[in-house]
């Protein structure tokens, strides 16, 4: 086989672990679910899902990854022949959510270029859904291509290809090399200008406060573990393929405990810059806090302008809030696309470049369906079930596989030999008893409330289609790519 692509340096993985980690999940996605989920309550379960479950599995994943070298398939079939499905089955979740990440990346980059003339208007609301989504009345109804979105997406998709084609090294090394420190400093510019806006304090307060009576509700729970999951890039493929880059020598614990933590701290500080910035607007309009906060996608791409919109140097701030989400949704786009480029070129033994082309064309016809007048609508219906469905399950099977299974040990004596630190034994009690029975109990809730009620009263055709279709046709199809003959039984055995 042909000898592994590396990384260039420690700081080179640990940029790109951290790139992939944050994402839209930080900026678009942290703050709203914390508001939404009781605020400062929500992050008791936000931490315990963090030291109970995504330490110890960014951690098992990067050992797993630089133990067996290899992408997810490859990785899981070294492990154990008949578990290449397991890989498969996350790089197909991965590949579902890279469709339309990309996309919404797209939108980004189109408000990137409104804010330059507040081209949002006065009504940001109406803008965004009427003038700029053009959306149609309901998933069902696709219409055809929006454009603004469709030119976007498709700049998206030729950086994504470019940088894959380039390499480990010189494509998704340089371009984090690039991104990160980019990203640090804008966020660090806007943060400075949201904590002295006048009112900003109310508006962090908000987001902080605990309100207690969240915490008993476990769906306060399921969305802590379901934020982890996504924002830590873990069980969807990309942390085995990224640690399957390193070199021989290098450390495993003190990498994934910083990934996370640079991780988790981004997501505190963009939750203080998003909260500091309504905070303000709600004072400038004489409201409470409660009337200026809109949810989900409506937080970044209608609160946010609105509120940019009564700020000083308004502009500027709208170009560096959104430039931002290009350059963190980039870095993370950029994984969730290696982790299955890695897996074809492995399973296929074919070329990088040649497997970058097909995938990003392939990519980027699938993604079509979210450029439409529809696409939001599909959108939210494949997010939802490719989150509570996809990782959360795939999640689930490769705790249990590998620590009831398999020698959990072997992986924690391999990290702990080349690592700052040794983990103990509690590692293995995480992921062997808490994350097992906390996932398990998250699936068949999610399963029991989607099948009561139907998400967010789509359509059933709708729902069967883009959500339930996506979530089970995926399993199949990785058990058939098993199947599918490949060098590596006789490199492996070899
Ligand atoms: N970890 C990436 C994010 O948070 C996928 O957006």
């Amino acid at each position: 086989m042909a000898q592994r692509e590396q990384w260039g340096t420690r700081t080179g993985f640990i940029l790109a672990a951290v790139g992939s980690a944050i994402g839209l999940g930080n900026i678009w996605r942290f703050p709203y679910m914390a508001y939404d989920n009781g605020g400062g309550a929500f992050l008791i379960p936000y931490f315990f899902a963090l030291l109970t479950a995504g330490i110890p599995i960014i951690i098992l994943e990067f050992g797993i990854g630089h133990k067996y070298k290899g992408s997810a398939p490859l990785t899981y079939f070294k492990i154990f022949q008949k578990w290449e499905w397991l890989g498969w089955w996350q790089v197909f979740v991965s590949f579902v959510i890279s469709i339309y990440y990309v996309v919404i990346i797209g939108w980004a980059l189109n408000y990137a270029l409104l804010a330059l003339n507040l081209g949002w208007g006065d009504s940001p609301g109406e803008f965004f859904f009427s003038d700029f989504l053009a959306l149609s009345s309901g998933p069902m109804e696709l219409g055809g291509i929006v454009w603004p979105i469709f030119l976007a997406s498709v700049v998206m998709w030729f950086v994504v290809w470019i940088v894959l084609f380039s390499g480990v090294r010189r494509g998704i090394e340089l371009a984090n090399k690039i991104f990160m420190p980019l990203l640090f400093l804008l966020l660090l510019v806007m943060l400075v200008r949201a904590v002295t806006l006048e009112g900003a304090a109310e508006g962090i307060n908000y987001l902080f406060k605990p309100d207690f009576s969240a915490i008993m509700d476990y769906q306060v729970w399921t969305a802590a573990y379901g934020q982890i999951f996504f924002t830590l890039s873990i069980c969807f493929a990309i942390m085995i393929t990224y640690s399957s880059y390193l070199p021989e020598k290098s450390d495993i614990n003190n990498n994934g405990l910083m990934t996370a933590l640079i991780n988790c701290g981004f997501s505190m500080l963009a939750g203080v810059m998003v909260f500091g910035v309504l905070g303000y607007m709600a004072q400038e309009q004489g409201v409470g806090l409660q009337e200026v906060v809109g949810a989900g996608v409506g937080l970044a791409f209608v609160t946010i302008p609105e509120a940019i919109n009564l700020l000083p140097a308004a502009k500027f701030f709208g170009f560096l809030f959104f430039i931002c989400l290009v350059f963190a949704g980039m870095s993370s786009m950029i994984s969730i696309s290696e982790a299955v480029c890695s897996g074809l070129m492995d399973k296929f033994s074919w070329p990088r470049k040649a497997t970058a082309s097909i995938l990003c064309l392939v990519g980027f016809v699938l993604s079509l369906v979210f450029m439409t007048n529809g696409g939001l609508f599909v959108l939210d219906i494949v997010d939802h079930f490719i989150n509570n469905f996809g990782i959360v399950l795939a999640g689930l099977v490769e705790v249990v596989l590998l620590s009831w299974f398999f020698k959990l040990d072997t992986v924690r004596e391999h990290a702990n030999a080349l690592s700052d630190f040794a983990i103990g034994s509690w590692w293995n009690f995480c992921l062997k008893v808490i994350t097992p029975i906390v996932l398990g109990y998250m699936a068949i809730a999610n399963l029991v409330g989607d099948i009561r009620v139907p998400y967010e009263g789509y359509p059933a055709s709708a729902l069967l289609i883009f959500g339930w279709c996506v979530v089970v046709v995926i399993i199949p199809l990785s058990i058939a790519m098993q199947t599918i003959k490949s060098n590596w039984a006789s490199d492996h055995k070899a």
